[in-house]
């Protein structure tokens, strides 16, 4: 059933407050309904808030242990497995356009952001029903309009959602369905957003650390790219990558 709700969505359909720290069963149902959509009638992404006080590696535990959750759904929902095709660290300072990540067609990513003092702006563009709209598929409107290159992000605007609630004092995790397949009529296949970052005060003396997973849904039995010991790796790693500087790619921040 496709509901024509209007874009943008309000922060009571996507903003959850989780300081509790736990991932419940509630949550990662309600985190799947919204994040991993096979019809336009949910965003397609959420923004979780753990509080101010949530530890970098409380963090990211959370962010591992939600997936584990999701995994658990996805599982009962769909028989396919959830699995990690990436997790990593960064200190992300840089604006970028409204874009997809890399990765395969059903994918969705689980981005934690540490409190920090420089401060961004988060929106996300729901171009898989822009595509509907114009009678193209998610990747037809890619080839067509991509907002990288030309001027498909005023195409865009009318599906945009600015996340109001994100704030740089927070711990948060953002999730983000990163998928790029066609609506199917058996309503199974996930429909994507597009996001975008705009960095208000960048400083080389600051970080703004993003805690950073891909996920995608695989078939039953499919080996996981990222290790369980990689994955306690990025858990309790203090290694963070420096994203969008010319001078210093890769720095070891104890
Ligand atoms: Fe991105």
């Amino acid at each position: 059933m496709h509901t024509e709700s209007a874009t943008p969505w309000l922060a009571r359909d996507y903003v959850r407050d989780v300081s509790s720290g736990n991932v419940t069963d509630e949550l990662a149902n309600d985190v799947y309904r919204l994040v991993c959509r096979t019809d336009l009638s949910s965003p397609g992404f959420c923004l979780l808030n753990l509080g101010s006080n949530a530890s970098s590696e409380s963090l990211r535990r959370f962010m591992v242990s939600l997936k584990r959750q999701l995994q658990e759904v996805h599982q009962a929902r769909r028989q396919r497995e959830l699995v990690f095709l990436s997790a990593a660290r960064f200190d992300q300072q840089t604006t970028t356009k409204l874009h997809r990540d890399g990765g395969p067609d059903e994918c969705f990513l689980v981005l934690g952001y540490e409190p920090s003092e420089v401060r961004s702006e988060v929106v996300l563009a729901d171009y898989s029903r822009c595509a509907r709209d114009m009678r193209l598929t998610p990747n037809e409107f890619l080839e067509q309009h991509n907002p990288m290159f030309g001027p498909g992000a005023e195409l865009l605007r009318p599906y945009a959602t600015r996340v109001e609630a994100f704030s740089n004092e927070a711990a948060q995790v953002l999730l983000i369905n990163n998928s790029s397949a066609a609506l199917s009529k058996d309503g199974t296949t996930w429909q994507g957003v597009l996001h975008t970052a705009t960095i208000v005060n960048p400083c080389d003396d600051k970080r703004r650390v993003v805690n950073s997973m891909m996920v995608a849904s695989v078939p039953l039995g499919t080996v996981e790219p990222v290790s369980l010991s990689e994955q306690d790796e990025f858990i309790t790693t203090t290694t963070v990558r420096r994203r969008g500087y010319d001078r210093q790619h890769l720095t070891d921040d104890q």
